[in-house]
């Protein structure tokens, strides 16, 4: 069925402008970015997002890197678009991601691991919503 998920390019991806070269990946495995804004989170927002991290020792570090500089949110939107994305983005550490990845080209670390995309269609959901109105979405 035709999904919408949402992304992020993180700010380690956006300092080295890679924004163009990720979307191509997106694109190039038939994913429209049907909504995108480059946006500077504020702690508030970042804390928000992760929020179901929030006991993990790793979630100050987490918030503190996710504000560090721009990220592009996006709605990507294709058949299958969840399970679609999390496979062109690769295993959340770039050490476990599969060769042609995002994560295993682009990522520094598991925490700048340059992109975050939903887990779940009921994430999805959740996720597009807490960044974007309904008519910021133009399929
Ligand atoms: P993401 O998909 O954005 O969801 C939560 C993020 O937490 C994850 O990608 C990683 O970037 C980050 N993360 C997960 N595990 C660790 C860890 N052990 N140390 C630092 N960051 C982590």
């Amino acid at each position: 069925a035709t999904e919408r998920t949402l992304s992020i390019i993180k700010p380690d991806a956006t300092r080295r402008n890679l924004t163009g070269k990720i979307n191509a990946r997106f694109e190039d495995a038939g994913l429209r970015i049907v909504a995108q804004k480059r946006v500077l989170l504020t702690q508030a927002e970042a804390e928000g997002f992760y929020a179901v991290h929030r006991e993990r020792s790793f979630f100050p570090e987490l918030v503190a890197f996710m504000t560090s500089g721009p990220v592009v949110v996006q709605v990507l939107e294709g058949e299958n678009a969840v399970l679609k994305n999390r496979d062109i983005m690769g295993a959340t550490n770039p050490a476990n991601a599969a060769p042609g990845t995002i994560r295993a080209d682009f990522a520094e670390s598991i925490e700048a691991n340059s992109v975050h995309g939903s887990d779940s269609l009921e994430n999805a959901t959740n996720e597009v919503a807490y960044f974007f109105a309904q008519t910021e979405i133009v399929g």
